[in-house]
């Protein structure tokens, strides 16, 4: 069986912690787009991990991750990241780890490009500085440094050079910015590439001589990020749509069983942009200290709303969702009454969609709430009729089952149908 995860919402839905359980059945676990822009927090054994490139699967043994050719690295941020893994007793090595030769890498001008150009913006986006829009931006106008490039030092110096004529008169003319060395960055990712050479891998035939084992697709930020689908210009720069999985792995199109979509059982977004059902009192500071809603790559507090169905259910749509993953449901528990936006006032005939949300007043229909910690329920007869009919609300609004419902943070806090 072969599946494929995503976001439904802004992100930071539990992705992670639904692919560290939905990892135990499969054999291979590959993200495939985004950067380190993504936090992916898994809770298990008394530790807090948070991936930022490498998949949210590898603490389980005997599996094989995949940094998929549609993901861009930060070479030292994976570095430091397999480093710290391994110094909290996690074994990485070639073997369970496999970076895309096709792959693009994060240079030191991508990050100082991202925050050249957003100070300059009036319309800021709120982007996380990590160089992730700047790098995809030189992948299509393919001036672009792969994997394949960095561990090759004479392709590396070559592409580096001509990267640098280009850029630096930019810095220097149009930012008012200082040139960028080529003997230091030269320095400075031979040294990376020295580390990362034994994890790189032609996915391509990879995934061909692996073509009957189990894939798991990870996917990072949500549906309104995606560079299309999203609340544009507010998004981030891949597409994050269940229909990059294939493509953005190096993953000869597979059948895909199931498209599970993850979203919190409210919403919250960080960064700027439109958020109709965003709470504009102190009960957004409820559930940022309740939900610990605080960014798990830049700290930043994420803004907090009610769920909005109207556009989960477009979330449904775009990406095929086969099943749900409700997350977070715990946070309500405190709820006298918990509301969910099924409608937009004023609706023109068209309809509000992504390009006008900002305008969107959203309609609430307000469900009674539960009062009671669902936090040790592990299973679904074990949760109050209340909580079963918000969770029933939902799937007849999008029309889809909820075959996963999170009530913690831990991994054996999860009820499966
Ligand atoms: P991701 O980017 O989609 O993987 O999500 P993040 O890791 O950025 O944010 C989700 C946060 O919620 C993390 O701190 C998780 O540990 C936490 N979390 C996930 N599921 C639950 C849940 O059901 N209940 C609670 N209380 N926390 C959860
Ligand atoms: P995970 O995978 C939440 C947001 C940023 C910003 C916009 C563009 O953990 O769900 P970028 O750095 O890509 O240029 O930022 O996208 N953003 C995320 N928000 N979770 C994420 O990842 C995000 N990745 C990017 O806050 O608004
Ligand atoms: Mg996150």
């Amino acid at each position: 069986m072969n599946i494929v995860v995503v976001g439904l919402q802004w992100g930071d839905e539990g992705k992670g912690k639904i692919i560290d359980y939905l990892a135990k059945d499969a054999d291979i676990i590959v993200r495939f787009q985004g950067g380190n822009n993504a936090g992916h927090t898994v809770v298990f054994g008394g530790k807090k991990f948070i991936f930022h490139i490498i998949p949210s699967g590898i603490l389980r043994k005997s599996k094989v991750c995949v940094i998929g050719n549609g993901v861009v690295i930060d070479p030292k941020i994976l570095i430091d990241e397999i480093t710290a893994l391994g110094n909290k007793g996690v074994d990485i090595s070639p073997r369970n780890l496999k970076i895309s030769l096709l792959s693009h890498i994060i240079m030191p001008y991508h990050k100082l490009m991202d925050s050249f150009r957003e100070g300059k913006r009036i319309q800021k986006i709120g982007t996380t500085m990590r160089g992730i829009g700047p790098c995809y931006v030189d992948k299509f106008s393919r001036c672009g440094i792969r994997m394949a490039d960095l561990i090759n030092l004479k392709r590396f110096s070559l592409k580096l050079k001509d990267n640098l004529r280009e850029k630096n008169p930019l810095f220097v003319k149009v930012y008012g910015g200082k040139p960028f060395s080529f003997k230091k960055i030269l320095d400075e990712y031979c040294y990376y590439a020295d580390l990362l050479k034994p994890y790189c891998c032609d996915t391509v035939d990879f995934f061909y001589k692996n073509k009957k084992k189990k894939f798991l697709f990870e996917g990072a930020q949500g549906a309104f990020l995606d560079i299309d689908y999203g609340t544009y210009p507010f998004v981030t720069s891949s597409h994050t749509v269940s229909s990059n999985a294939v493509l953005g792995s190096g993953a000869a199109p597979v059948k895909i069983d199931k498209v599970i979509g993850v979203t919190k059982s409210y919403t919250t977004r960080v960064g700027e942009g439109p958020f109709p059902t965003e709470f504009k009192d102190t009960f957004g500071d409820y559930f940022r200290s309740k939900g610990k809603e605080f960014g798990a790559t830049t700290n930043r507090p994420r803004r907090c709303g009610w769920l909005d169905l109207v556009l989960l259910k477009r979330a449904v749509m775009i990406n095929n969702v086969t099943d749900i993953a409700l997350t977070k449901l715990d946070i309500l528990d405190d709820m006298e009454e918990v509301k969910v936006c099924v409608d937009y006032e004023g609706k023109d005939k068209d309809g509000y969609f992504l390009y006008e949300l900002d305008r969107a007043k959203p309609i609430y229909k307000t469900l009674k709430g539960w009062g009671k910690d669902l936090s040790s329920v592990r299973d679904y007869a074990g949760l109050s009729p209340f909580a079963k009919k918000y969770i029933s609300f939902i799937e007849h609004f999008v029309k889809r089952k909820i075959s996963f419902i999170s009530v913690g943070a831990l991994r054996k806090a999860v009820i499966v149908r």
